[in-house]
């Protein structure tokens, strides 16, 4: 990105500070791919826009960072990849040559996984499950990390009907009691409350033959650690509760959530949540379609609401997460959490998504038309859709890079970038993106670390438009190389 700090960019009849940019952070891989502008131009040329790259050997090296803070606390326990981040079959056959696990939310995933390799009982089966999706799962030995009593009932009736072996299941708990200090733990639909486990319990013990308790789980939609200690000490203290109703649980799951920093510095973030406060309240040009405030909204002179963002920058993230958590001592039980489970010889599960997908791949669209509406605005449309390249979605805002495939760097371009669909609020985002020059229609876009949740999470056949194919790039000869998704096995690129 080329940056004119302290110049102003004009923008609706007003002005954008040269420096209001959300670079994104790009390491590895990731960046010898940006660096092959003219490779990147013929694929898309080949495949179209939009197209999607994946990284799977990255994917291996992140779950490596988490398996590491495992063995600093001499610590065991399985790490399942939460597949709904992405559909790639590249990233699933890559995960299924380590030692991984998969978490799968549907029947679709499942089959998935089991067809990449993974046998059923590295497979951990969460979310809402219909009949089909229960049968399968228990035929073939998956975990199920059961969402409430009705599922259990289930399972235990397909497993006695059908004569399976006794199905592993952790009990989801979606609501804990806080001992202490009082923590917001905001509410759930999954799992059930920790007051409802003797009733749970009951229900475990009358179907002792077709149901094993593993043990506890739980995800939290939440950034805050605070939130996800208090329940990793409820799932402590349920296991306690277990043992005395005469089960042998071993396992606690602590779901996803770890996080990643999407942002290459702290300081474009602060400046630019700073500056979309003053914007929404008036005191300076807007900065974003007709002032959107993202959850922002002016009361008078008064800056009200909460910035409803993903905090796109973050110092603590993936598995430093994980090891800052581990960490923090357990207020009720008086000694860290990794401590306690060390003491308990409990297994430690996790089921990142996102932070396990953390710069495995990008996004590429096109440029299809540059347009100057009456307000002044520029607007650029892209062959792609705001479902494609779905970060506005998940509340992620980060730039997009410019490839530079033909033109050399000019004036800093503060543009709105519209997608392929005829609804009005098919924007890729509703602020202006400062791009280094004024692009051209045959210009790429790349979307950086879309891999998690933004490239194919939503992604659908709306008014027949094209759907990005996905291709896998890995190391080869110094360099790197590709193919289609589907054709890509763990080894490709090895010299054997
Ligand atoms: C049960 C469960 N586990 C794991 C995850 C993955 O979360 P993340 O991608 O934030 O790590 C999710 C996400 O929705 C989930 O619902």
């Amino acid at each position: 990105m080329h940056l004119n700090r302290g110049v102003t960019v004009e923008l609706e009849g007003g002005a954008v500070d040269a420096d209001l940019v959300l670079r994104p952070r790009v390491d590895g891989l990731l960046t010898e791919v940006l660096a092959a502008p003219e490779r990147l131009a013929e694929l898309v040329e080949a495949l179209g826009s939009p197209l999607n790259l994946v990284l799977p050997r990255r994917l291996a090296e992140n779950a490596a960072a988490f398996r590491a803070v495992y063995a600093e606390h001499r610590l065991g326990g399985t790490i399942y990849f939460a597949h709904k981040a992405n559909r790639s079959t590249a990233l699933v056959r890559e995960l299924a040559a380590t030692g991984c696990g998969i978490d799968v939310a549907s029947l679709g995933e499942l089959r998935h996984a089991l067809a990449a390799g993974f046998a059923g009982e590295r497979i951990m089966a969460t979310g809402p499950k219909d009949a089909e999706f229960l049968w399968l799962a228990a035929r073939v030995g998956a975990v199920v990390g059961a969402d409430s009593a009705a599922e259990l009932t289930s399972l235990a009736g397909i497993v006695d009907r059908f004569g399976f072996d006794p199905v592993r299941v952790l009990i989801r708990i979606g609501g804990f009691d806080s001992p202490g200090v009082p923590i917001l733990s905001r509410p759930s639909r999954f799992g059930v409350h920790a007051r409802e486990l003797p009733a749970v319990y009951d229900l475990l013990d009358r179907h002792r033959s077709e149901l094993r308790l593993l043990g506890t789980a739980f995800h939290l939609d939440t950034t805050g650690i605070e939130e996800k200690a208090l329940a990793l000490e409820g799932c402590l203290l349920a296991m306690g509760e277990a043992m005395a109703r005469g089960f042998a649980p071993t396992a606690i799951d602590i779901g996803g959530g770890f996080g990643v920093n999407y942002l290459a510095a702290r300081a474009d973030w602060e400046r630019y949540t700073t500056e979309l406060g003053r914007a929404v309240l008036g005191r300076r040009p807007a900065m974003t379609w007709q002032n959107y405030g993202y959850g922002l909204r002016a009361d008078g002179a008064t800056l009200r609401g909460g910035l409803g963002l993903y905090p796109a920058h973050r110092d603590l993230a993936g598995a430093d997460y994980l090891a800052e958590l581990l960490a923090r001592e357990s207020a009720a039980l008086g000694r860290p959490l990794a401590t306690l489970l060390l003491e308990n010889l409990y297994d430690l599960h996790i089921e990142p998504g996102r932070a396990l997908t953390d710069q495995c791949g990008l996004t590429l669209a096109r440029v299809a038309e540059v347009r100057t509406l009456h307000t002044g605005d520029t607007l650029v449309r892209l062959a792609a859709n705001s479902r494609d390249i779905s970060t506005e979605d998940h509340a992620v805002l980060m730039d997009p890079v410019l490839l530079p495939a033909r033109q050399a760097p000019g004036e800093q371009a503060p543009v709105y970038l519209g997608g392929n669909l005829c609804l009005e609020d098919d924007f890729l985002t509703r602020r202006a993106v400062l791009l280094p020059r004024l692009p051209v229609p045959g210009d790429l876009l790349a979307f950086v670390n879309t891999a998690g949740y933004f490239m194919d999470f939503a992604a659908g056949p709306a008014l027949m438009q094209a759907q990005a194919r996905t291709v896998a790039v890995y190391p080869e000869d110094g360099g790197w190389g590709w193919c289609l998704d589907e054709q890509y096995w763990p080894g490709k690129g090895d010299r054997s």
